[in-house]
């Protein structure tokens, strides 16, 4: 404990990470932070430039070139800027997830990310989403929730978010996409995904959206002993 509340949402993709952390942040106050959309702007760098994003020496070497930054607009929002530009929406696409698999399977990626992490837990109170948040970046987290769901449940949702956004989506291929980045975020040989030892499991297969925030939000009341200010 540093001052500052700390709750720590891993699992894997596709499982309501953000959309619930950000629901939960803003009934508690708390920063939201997707730490996943700082990966998918490294994978994008990396994407843009042709580099091949399994090539470890490569992708360190673009490292101190490219300037990542995050801040937050006016309805709250978290932003991601690659050298100035807000890449905000082009991370979301497809291809851009699987770049950011591919690229966080990287020491050299991960520690490179790991203090710009820190840093906003110390400076406030934070729902931080990823996959190594609460066994990596912050062990200490007074509450760490691993949140998961059946693969199949969560491409249909992902499949329905991508619809929404006006990218078409196909079912078997978001399906796919998900096993490939589950295998490889959970089998890497640092920081995969996996659930800390103290974290509280909390599975949305058959719960929906509602459900599951009310569930978080008690979840959060009763460990933290925080009042909701919205
Ligand atoms: O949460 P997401 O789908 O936006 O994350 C994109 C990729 O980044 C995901 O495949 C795994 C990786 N990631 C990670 O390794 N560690 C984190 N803390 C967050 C994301």
């Amino acid at each position: 404990m540093n001052g500052h509340y700390a709750i720590a949402i891993d699992g894997p993709s596709g499982a309501g990470k953000s959309s619930l952390a950000r629901a939960c942040a803003k009934a508690f106050g708390f920063l939201y932070v997707d730490t996943g959309a700082i990966y998918r702007t490294v994978g994008l760098a990396a994407y843009r430039r042709g580099i091949d994003r399994k090539d470890e020496t490569a992708v360190a070497a673009m490292l101190p070139e490219i300037r990542i930054t995050m801040g937050y607009n006016a309805a709250g929002e978290q932003r991601m800027y690659l050298d100035e530009e807000d890449v905000s929406a082009e991370i979301r696409l497809p291809e851009i997830s699987i770049c950011a698999s591919d690229v966080s399977a990287l020491p050299a990626v991960r520690s490179y990310l790991l203090e710009m992490q820190r840093k906003l837990a110390r400076e406030n109170n934070v729902i931080m989403d990823g996959r190594d948040i609460g066994t990596v970046v912050l062990p200490e987290a007074e509450l760490k929730i691993f949140l998961t769901a059946s693969a199949e449940a969560r491409a249909e949702r992902r499949m329905l978010e991508l619809n929404a956004k006006g990218v078409e989506a196909k079912f078997e291929d978001v399906l796919r996409d998900i096993r490939y980045r589950d295998e490889q975020d959970s089998n890497r040989d640092v920081a995969p995904l996996k659930p800390a030892g103290d974290s509280v499991l909390v599975d949305t297969t058959e719960i929906d959206f509602a459900a599951s925030e009310a569930l978080l939000r008690s979840i959060i009341r009763e460990k933290l002993g925080v009042e909701e200010i919205a």
